[in-house]
């Protein structure tokens, strides 16, 4: 059949373009002749309308709250799969056989310890360094102790090696940065222990008491990890595509990624959630008052765990972790009143003309603090739960990038609206 084209008119000239349909029957118009044809570029503020890739990682339709894994609807990863078999299935493109994720945990347990150096390295962080902050600087700093991955001609087995390294010992260097929070001597790795029970006990043992792996708390935590795995071209994984187009290594990629997660608008939120649901918690005004700033045109109050790009109905994720909120509060017998505030102001919100004509309603961001709260982890390492769960998603990005033919580096262009041409002025004629 032959392929569609848009017909573009400009002043009398008509350039037609190819149309790409997505294999959800999602439409494209395909740009890359534009300027060569045109001598025009496209303008979009925040890339709301603009595709930079083709991508078989995750689907996502945002008007029906659908997100798949490689065509796998979260819905039931959440309920049948792991964290590590999810990220074998985002990483390498299919669900692993019993055999290849044996391997894959082999490789995960072997990668777990980090070099003696680490331990220095920390010792000269400031004692108030955002977690964010020493997790991208740590990432980063793997390439000093893996430099095979410098070289931009590896191969698929030195990346898949370097993917477990790095898969492997966020999870560490995130447990490390917890207990020097703390002024805890670090825990090492268990080899025994399954990917989520070694970050607890990495994170929550004594010296000479063990963190007691509770089964329930295992299986919310794979769930948090699994439901944060992957988000198609979010800002963070644009970055890690958009570094990695220059051939720089995997580790500095998602270092730099890390960054863009930090953000109170992206990945921050879940820390913004949990600090606002506080704040409310503390005034004793309730939720209405919250509203009121936040609908209130001149304010900068957004509705922290609210609102999203895509989704213009309720994030799928955000229903499973609410879900596991109730579960939780429940097996541990506790009345959060966080939780309660968090129901009462969805409730509100969904009631209000102000989110409701704009389509705003909670994302993942909103509900996860409740279940990291209560598991123990402190509130500024809630974003850093966020990168361990986006780890195999920036890396499966990563990996697509780096395969994609022909190799290009990321750079877009722009409209120059700055000072036309001007001539140098010596410094004793300037005002
Ligand atoms: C994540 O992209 C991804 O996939 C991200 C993510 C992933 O898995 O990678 O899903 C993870 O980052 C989730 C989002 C977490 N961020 C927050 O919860 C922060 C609060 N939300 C917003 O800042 C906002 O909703 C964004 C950033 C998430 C989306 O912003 P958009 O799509 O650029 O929308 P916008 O800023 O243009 O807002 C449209 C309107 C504006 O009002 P008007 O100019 O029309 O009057 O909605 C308003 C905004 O002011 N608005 C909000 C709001 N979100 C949007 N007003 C109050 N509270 C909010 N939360």
């Amino acid at each position: 059949m032959a392929q569609e084209r848009a017909k573009l008119d400009l002043n009398g000239t008509v350039v037609e373009l190819p149309i790409l349909d997505g294999v959800e029957g999602e439409k494209a118009i395909d740009i890359s002749e534009l300027r060569a044809k045109t001598s025009y570029i496209t303008l979009d503020h925040g890339y709301a309308n603009t595709g930079s890739c083709l991508s078989g990682v995750t689907f996502i339709d945002g008007e029906k709250g659908i997100l798949r894994y490689r065509g796998i609807p979260i819905e039931e990863l959440a309920v049948h799969s792991t964290f590590v078999e999810t990220s074998y299935l985002l990483i390498h493109g299919k669900l692993p056989t019993q055999a290849e994720r044996d391997e894959f945990s082999r490789a995960l347990t072997k990668h777990a310890p980090l070099h003696e150096d680490v331990k220095h390295i920390f010792d000269g962080i400031p004692d108030e360094t955002h977690p964010m902050a020493i997790l991208s600087a740590m990432v980063s700093i793997l390439s000093g102790f893996h430099p095979a991955s410098l070289d931009p001609r590896q191969d698929e087995a030195q990346i898949n090696e370097n993917a477990s390294q790095l898969l492997s010992k966020v999870r560490t260097i995130a447990a490390y940065i917890y207990k020097k929070s703390i002024g805890e001597p670090f825990i090492p790795p268990d080899d025994h222990l399954s990917y989520c029970a070694n970050f607890l006990h990495m994170m929550f043992s004594k010296p000479k008491k063990d963190y007691p792996v509770d089964e329930d708390v295992v299986r919310a935590l794979n769930l948090l990890l699994i439901l944060h795995a992957d988000h198609e071209q979010n800002c963070s994984t644009a970055t890690v595509r958009l570094v990695g187009s220059s051939r720089t290594n995997l580790f500095a990629s998602v270092a730099a990624g890390i960054c863009a997660l930090w953000g109170p608008w992206h990945g921050g939120a879940n820390q913004e959630v949990m600090e606002m649901l506080e704040r409310i918690h503390k005034s004793g005004k309730g939720v209405q008052e919250h509203i009121r700033v936040a609908t209130d045109p001149k304010s900068p109050v957004r509705l922290s765990g609210f609102g999203h790009r895509v989704y213009k109905t309720y994030d799928p994720r955000a229903k499973v972790i609410k879900e596991a909120c109730h579960r939780l509060v429940e097996k541990f017998g506790v009345h959060d009143p966080l939780l309660e505030i968090a129901l009462k102001l969805e409730a509100a919100a969904l009631k209000h003309e102000f989110f409701i004509s704009r389509k705003l309603y909670p994302n993942v961001d909103f509900y996860s603090g409740i279940i990291y709260k209560l598991i123990g982890i402190p509130t500024n390492m809630f974003t850093v739960m966020f990168a361990i769960g986006r780890l195999p998603g920036w890396i499966a990005h990563w990996k697509e990038m780096r395969e994609t033919k022909p190799p290009r580096i990321g750079r877009p262009r722009q409209i120059y609206i700055g000072n036309r041409k001007a001539d140098y002025v010596d410094m004793k004629d300037r005002k």
